[in-house]
């Protein structure tokens, strides 16, 4: 699969642009300061539509993570193997102008803007090659894929971290939208949870309903640290001694979108 740069037209361009512009001066004091720090050392720019043969060898080249193009929504387990060997999977479809503030399905400007820029950043790549893995290896049982699941919700998708400014956002989810960014930070309804392995592995999510519950990493090591815990839960919930039913799992609806479909760009 590759991206069909040449196909996107002016419109598309400058739908770009108009994202770009709009949600990057949004973050300025909303982003955590690596996901802005991360942003400038990407081969992302607001003119145009990103090239994925200019920032997948860019993103290589740092980090030896590479963006790789899919068709569709991918199994769970191929996700994980992608994120297990430092690729990350997406779209190529972008949004209209009549789409600016809503999608039922994540774009590109999702895929990209809202994912890439961090994986410059070491600690989080490492956190999402290691979240891959351990998917790998829990890849034969449901129960685990759909806890695995919660855990890149929370994080990789609607994370929050705690800097010396206050609470700011890293999850992806967040970072691409424009409402949710102002929602996420100031509404009094959003209830943001101390991050905990067992908190965020017993919270269920629906992806078809604006979220209200958050969690708030302390530092950036949690990340990578609870990977060895969520590995102990995910033991224990195997041996059964932590009871299926308080996982509240029949709550979880939907999954977490792995990628779009992609769609047929005119031109
Ligand atoms: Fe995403």
């Amino acid at each position: 699969m590759i991206q069909h740069w040449n196909r996107y037209t002016r419109d598309d361009h400058e739908v770009w642009e108009i994202l770009f512009t709009r949600q990057l001066a949004s973050l300025q004091d909303k982003a955590c300061h690596e996901y802005l720090d991360c942003m400038n050392r990407s081969a992302l720019k607001a003119g145009e539509v990103p090239d994925f043969s200019v920032l997948s060898p860019h993103l290589r080249a740092a980090t030896s993570w590479e963006v790789e193009v899919v068709k569709g929504i991918i199994p769970v387990t191929d996700f994980m193997e992608l994120l297990a060997s430092r690729r990350f999977c997406s779209s190529t479809w972008l949004r209209q102008r009549h789409q600016l503030d809503y999608l039922e399905e994540p774009d590109m400007f999702h895929d990209i803007f809202g994912h890439i820029p961090l994986f410059y950043h070491e600690e989080y790549a490492d956190f999402a090659c290691r979240f891959g893995q351990l998917g790998l290896r829990w890849k034969h049982d449901a129960t685990a894929l759909a806890l695995l699941e919660r855990l890149y919700w929370f994080t990789i998708e609607f994370g929050l971290i705690r800097e010396a400014g206050g609470v700011r956002i890293y999850g992806a989810g967040l970072l691409s939208s424009f409402g949710e960014t102002n929602y996420v930070m100031s509404n009094a309804q959003v209830k943001r949870h101390e991050f905990s392995v067992r908190a965020v592995l017993s919270m269920p999510f629906r992806n078809d309903a604006i979220q209200t519950d958050y969690f708030v990493l302390e530092s950036w090591p949690q990340l990578w640290e609870c990977l060895a815990e969520t590995e102990a839960f995910l033991q224990d919930v195997a041996a059964g001694k932590i009871a299926r039913e308080s996982l509240r799992l029949h709550e979880q609806k939907g999954s977490v979108e792995m990628a779009a479909p992609e769609a047929e760009i005119a031109g």
